[in-house]
């Protein structure tokens, strides 16, 4: 991929993240940790505020005008995250905090009342903390066999190795469809093929693909599909559960409360359908409607121009970095988004993130909630560069400076 292939003029997106045009520490804002968290443009803070000023009441219950406007924009919002990963029907939609909890409601709700001790579930060394504690929880209480796909030198999925941890026991693969360390991109569609070739159901955590690349959980063909708003460009604490309509509808709801019943009596209690049963109490409505939002907002730019944009970033920064002494890569299997991680000889992660920090640099430094990874590597933590729609070359020749100049302080 090369600048030919972009049609979209990515300088334009800088200018409508507020932060980006301010200092830290007297120099310009330059953010390479959004794979932790991605800034916020403009159109999804006036969403959000223009939502609350004007448009805000509760949801599913009132019967007023407010109130069904609140609903409607709700409710258009799970059609427009419908669309975004081209699920089949809005009702496969569930909103929740984020992407931990998504997987929490599936190993408790999917898992937890059809599973005994003995079964199996599959998870790879590459997976973040919340797609490892969940799972670890229901080993706890059920006594559950968590069963683990290694990863290759380059940092790739050992495919080979993953068909043979098949058994008679196997009840799920819950696997990223992109390293939040590494980057790299997995072949979720083949995984979920091979699992499915054996009755298998298939979660995919998509909280780092999501913001990087177009994702269509119908050609995935996966049966659960979890991604956090906020790594999207929009707010904290909203995210999405998408799961197959036969299997929501066949699991007991997560949470009981307000809003996810039909009727409620001391002796029994019926439940709304999917997606309200897994919804309870007020949500956030304004973080869906943020969320909505930020969904317009990529798809303004074009997931497929996204994913050529931080290509093209890619290719510029890995060969510049290589080029700082003593330093590797961790993680250098293709396809990847736009996640760089790093180790330098002889510096620890943590001092070359405080350098980065005097320079105005933001990225993550230490293990990014995926130890198990780290411990694969053999190392404590990497120094981890991630990008967004907001960055350039620029952002890149800063890193580099200030890696440079922390060889000289450190090195
Ligand atoms: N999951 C986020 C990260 O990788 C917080 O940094």
């Amino acid at each position: 991929m090369n600048m030919k292939t972009l049609t979209t003029d990515f300088t334009v997106f800088r200018r409508d993240f507020p932060v980006l045009q301010e200092t830290n520490r007297g120099r310009p804002v330059i953010y390479l940790d959004s794979a932790a968290s991605a800034q916020k443009p403009r159109q999804v803070v006036d969403a959000v505020s223009n939502f609350y000023f004007h448009d805000y009441a509760n949801i599913h219950r009132g019967i007023y005008e407010l109130s069904e406007r609140a609903t409607r924009l709700y409710e258009q919002a799970r059609d427009r995250v419908k669309n975004f990963i081209h699920a089949a029907h809005a009702e496969e939609i569930v909103f929740v905090r984020g992407t931990t909890e998504g997987i929490n409601l599936v190993a408790q709700s999917f898992g937890r009342p059809r599973w005994q001790a003995g079964d199996e579930v599959i998870l790879s060394t590459m997976e973040h903390h919340s797609n490892i504690v969940p799972w670890y929880l229901l080993k706890e209480q059920l006594g559950i066999v968590l069963k683990v796909i290694p990863v290759t030198d380059e940092g790739a999925m050992d495919i080979e190795a993953y068909e043979k941890l098949f058994s008679p026991r196997t009840r799920m693969v819950a696997v990223t469809h992109a390293s939040n360390v590494l980057g790299t991109v997995n072949p979720v569609k083949e995984m979920a093929s091979i699992a499915h070739a054996h009755q298998v159901p298939v979660l995919i955590d998509g909280a780092q693909a999501v913001p990087h690349m177009p994702v269509d959980v119908q050609d995935i063909d996966c049966d659960f599909y979890v991604f956090s708003g906020h790594k999207l460009y929009g707010p904290t604490g909203i995210g999405i559960l998408y799961g197959k309509k036969a299997l929501l509808d066949a699991m007991p709801p997560y949470q009981g409360g307000g809003d996810m019943i039909e009727t409620v009596a001391f002796s029994k209690v019926t439940f709304a359908k999917t997606p309200q049963k897994f919804e309870a109490g007020t949500p956030d409505i304004a973080g869906v409607i943020g969320l909505a939002a930020a969904i317009d907002y990529v798809q303004s730019a074009g997931m497929q121009q996204i994913y050529s944009h931080e290509q093209i970033l890619l290719q510029y920064a890995e060969p510049r970095l290589l080029a700082v002494p003593g330093l590797r890569i961790i993680g250098t299997t293709k396809p990847k988004v736009g996640v760089i991680s790093f180790v330098m000889q002889d510096i620890h992660p943590h001092d070359i993130g405080t350098v980065l920090d005097h320079e105005g640099i933001a990225v993550r430094a230490g293990h990014h909630c995926a130890m198990p990874l780290m411990e694969r590597f053999r190392i404590p933590a990497t120094v981890r560069a991630s990008f967004g729609i907001y960055n350039d070359e620029n952002d890149v020749d800063a890193l580099m400076a200030a890696l440079h100049l922390a060889k000289r302080l450190f090195g």
